[in-house]
């Protein structure tokens, strides 16, 4: 059987955090339209929310920093490669995602005036963290992709047939 190393269990960790992240971005996404007629109970399930995906983010932004010290990328050479300015864009999706739902986040906690333009605003906000998310994750498995490329092009081991 494969072993599970420190890394791997990373790595898992990580993806388990982006299934949080994304995931109960996709549950809120469904679930708070048909709480429109119910304000309270709207805004009680967005608070719990918040609960599980901050944790959840600050996991991602943990275990993505030990990902790219596993991978052995230099942050002082970060453009000097192709999965360094990979890793580059992924990080811009990444800050985006968190300030979007950030912003999602505070607006929600400041005293309603507008409620018509706030729940546009909400969505508008929630749909940019979500593909945001969506395409950190994207550039993460093509980081990931890139780099099992690179590992079976250095193995000693000859290759006894392709399967393409
Ligand atoms: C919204 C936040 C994030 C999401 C949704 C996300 C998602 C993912 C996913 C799905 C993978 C693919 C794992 C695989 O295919 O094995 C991945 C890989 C990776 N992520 Fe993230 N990630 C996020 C944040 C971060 C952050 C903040 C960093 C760096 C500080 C980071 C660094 C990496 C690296 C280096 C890999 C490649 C790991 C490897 O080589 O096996 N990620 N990410």
């Amino acid at each position: 059987m494969v072993s599970i190393s420190g890394p791997t269990f990373v790595l898992w960790l990580h993806i388990v955090a982006a299934c949080i992240w994304i995931g109960g971005q996709v549950t809120i996404a469904a679930v708070i339209p048909m709480l429109r007629d119910q304000r309270e109970l709207a805004r009680r399930v967005g608070r719990r929310y918040q609960t599980v995906a901050w944790p959840a983010f600050a996991v991602l932004i943990v275990t993505g920093l030990l990902n790219v010290a596993d991978a052995g990328l230099r942050w002082s050479q970060l453009f000097d490669s192709p999965t360094g300015r990979t890793l580059v864009v992924k990080l811009a999706f990444v800050a985006l995602s968190g300030l979007a739902a950030g912003v999602h986040a505070l607006l929600h906690a400041a005293p309603r005036r507008d409620a018509g333009g706030s729940a546009v605003g909400s969505a508008v906000l929630g749909s940019i963290s979500l593909v945001a998310a969506l395409l950190a994750a994207l550039y993460g498995v093509a980081i990931a992709r890139a780099e099992q490329r690179e590992a079976d092009r250095q193995t000693n081991w000859p290759v006894l047939f392709v399967i393409s």
